[in-house]
């Protein structure tokens, strides 16, 4: 009887503090300034980026999405996000749910159930790049407290920008041959960034190296849509700065000058709380930093984020770290930090490697069942350069997956599972020896909750000594990550490298030039999830796979999801038999 009252009492807290967060949202293209010229982005309600939304864990979020684009489809996935049990919210083109037409709406509603740091995009085909995207912020549930200490904090949602249409890039990526879509114009902080100009523009040193002239200083009328946000502090406080990267290409470093930053989460996971002087983003990764204004309270900081792991073209996005304490108009007294070496990757695996799970987060299972090993090649198709896993490069059909195994529709996608590993006699270190691949739409298929590990193998691109980083991000999971290594994985060797005590949970991680990455996770959200580079130009070109599991558990989808393809007949067929 007691137990029961418990019980009895607890539900209702729980329902009590819980809240629904419903928005209403309108998808268009408008005209903006996002570098301080003139282009067209994707907004949410008239907003770019796209409202940001707060909510608490426990909470319920709604999402009416409509679809105001003239002549697209659209989508909105919720980055990590992992739709327990709501596997049909996860936004996902062609493999979650159909896109939604012009004119029509689409409600999205799922539960956030942990604090952290997230964001949204677009994932229909490269409407990410187009600026459809924005942040999402969960805190703690009412009562509840997170194990961090600070008095304010920031949201830095960092992203890159080119001048050229997303329709155009997408056209010149599937060209015979391929029009590559360059380096970035501008990257963006919060949506703001400054192409032709330059805030640091009286350091010339600081900006020359970018442009072939040293750049004019920037000016700014009121209400200029790229003039920077500056973040104001006062001395002696420690500040949260969010920091989010949605970028379509570039790998990011983060830096504020004269000012340690102490990393306490990574992707909506607590972290083992270390020290560093700037932090590398790659896109689809998130983390939190505490930075403590220990300064000259007289002076303002340059806040730099600057492009790694490609050469850099892209000149560095800058704010200024405003202490209210300065005079608000003056600049820093120095050049702003400088970005390190862009190919410097010990570097950057060096950091990677300095990130641990916060004590109390649940370990890794000690063994896996299923395990792949994922080749990451280069390749043609009929004159077309694509890329692969296992020689497979993937095409989303017009069916959603996860309606094609709902409901057994065998024709909806290639019944053969694509290979689990590959001819260990691969070399990795050159040009594929055949440079052709085939198309495929095959997934791998895992029963409920068994534990699954996934070795990224990089390799050598189609030209010589080159070799790329990939953020590898995964839908409806955290997954723990166990190491790094340099050259070939090596079966039944490399194994005891890893880390099994306190590896990292995330839901994206990088793969290094000619390394390989190993991570693992358990099968316990029947659904089916997208696993793919989070470069938006390789997804296009067929860098991903997909994961499904514990299919007889999935439950009811939406019909409104499946309005297409093979599922659309069979519903009318159903519903009105
Ligand atoms: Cu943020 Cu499937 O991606
Ligand atoms: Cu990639």
């Amino acid at each position: 009887m007691g137990v029961w009252w418990i019980v009895v009492v607890a539900l209702l807290a729980h329902t009590a503090s819980a809240a629904v967060r419903e928005y209403h949202w309108e998808v268009e293209y408008k005209f903006g300034f996002p570098d301080c010229k003139e282009g067209m982005v994707m907004a949410v309600n008239g907003q770019f980026p796209g409202p940001t939304i707060h909510a608490l864990a426990g909470d319920t979020i709604v999402v009416h999405l409509t679809n105001k684009l003239a002549t697209e489809g659209l989508v909105i996935h919720w980055h990590g996000i992992r739709q327990l049990g709501s596997p049909w919210a996860d936004g996902a083109a062609g493999v979650t749910q159909c896109a939604i037409t012009p004119g029509e709406t689409f409600t999205y509603k799922f539960t956030v159930d942990k604090p952290g740091t997230h964001f949204y995009h677009g994932h229909y085909g490269m409407q990410r790049s187009a600026g459809l995207y924005g942040s999402l912020i969960i805190d703690a549930a009412k009562g509840k407290i997170e194990p961090l200490r600070y008095d304010g904090e920031f949201n830095l949602l960092l992203s890159d920008w080119w001048h050229e249409s997303v329709l155009s890039q997408e056209l010149g990526l599937s060209a015979k041959p391929m029009r590559w879509i360059g380096e970035a114009q501008s990257i963006l902080i919060n949506g703001r960034g400054q192409f032709k100009c330059s805030l640091a523009a009286q350091f010339s040193n600081a900006t020359a190296q970018f442009s072939n002239t040293s750049l004019p200083m920037c000016k700014f009328k009121k209400g200029d849509q790229c003039a920077p946000q500056r973040l104001h502090v006062e001395p002696n406080k420690t500040y949260r700065i969010r920091l989010a990267s949605t970028t379509g290409l570039a790998s990011l470093n983060f830096a504020v000058q004269g000012h340690k930053l102490v990393v306490v989460e990574a992707d909506g996971n607590y972290i083992t709380p270390f020290a560093t002087s700037d932090v590398d983003i790659y896109s689809g990764e998130s983390y939190s930093v505490l930075l403590t204004t220990d300064q000259d309270p007289s002076q303002n900081y340059w806040i730099s984020v600057g492009v790694r792991g490609r050469k850099p073209k892209t000149p560095p996005a800058l704010t200024v770290l405003h202490y209210v304490t300065a005079p608000s108009s003056q600049p820093p007294s120095s050049p702003p930090p400088e970005t390190p070496r862009w190919n410097d990757f010990d570097r950057s695996r060096n950091f990677s490697k300095r990130i641990f799970s916060a004590m109390g987060s649940p370990p890794p299972p000690r063994k896996f069942k299923k395990r792949l090993i994922l080749l990451n090649t280069q390749n043609m198709i009929d004159g077309a350069t694509k890329w692969a896993l296992n020689n497979v490069s993937l095409v989303v059909p017009a069916t959603p997956y996860l309606g094609s195994v709902k409901y057994k529709l065998r024709r909806g996608f290639d019944r053969k599972s694509p290979p689990t590993t590959f001819p260990m006699d691969y070399d990795i270190m050159n040009p594929p020896r055949n440079r052709n691949t085939t198309k495929g739409n095959g997934i791998y298929v895992f029963p409920f909750n068994v534990t699954v590990d996934v070795i990224l193998q990089n390799a050598n691109g189609l030209d010589a000594n080159a070799s790329e980083i990939h953020p590898w991000h995964l839908h409806g999971h955290d997954f723990w990550v166990l190491g790094y290594g340099e050259g070939k994985f090596r079966p039944g060797i490399d194994e005891k490298t890893y880390n099994l005590k306190n590896p990292p949970l995330r839901n994206t991680v990088a793969l290094y030039p000619y390394g390989w990455t190993a991570l693992r996770f358990v099968t316990d959200n029947p659904g089916v999830w997208f696993f793919h580079c989070h470069i938006e130009p390789h997804l296009h070109m067929g860098m991903g796979v997909v994961f499904a599991e514990g299919l007889n558990r999935i439950g009811k989808v939406p019909d409104e999801a499946l309005g297409c393809g093979l599922t659309k007949q069979f519903l009318m067929n159903r519903n009105n038999p």
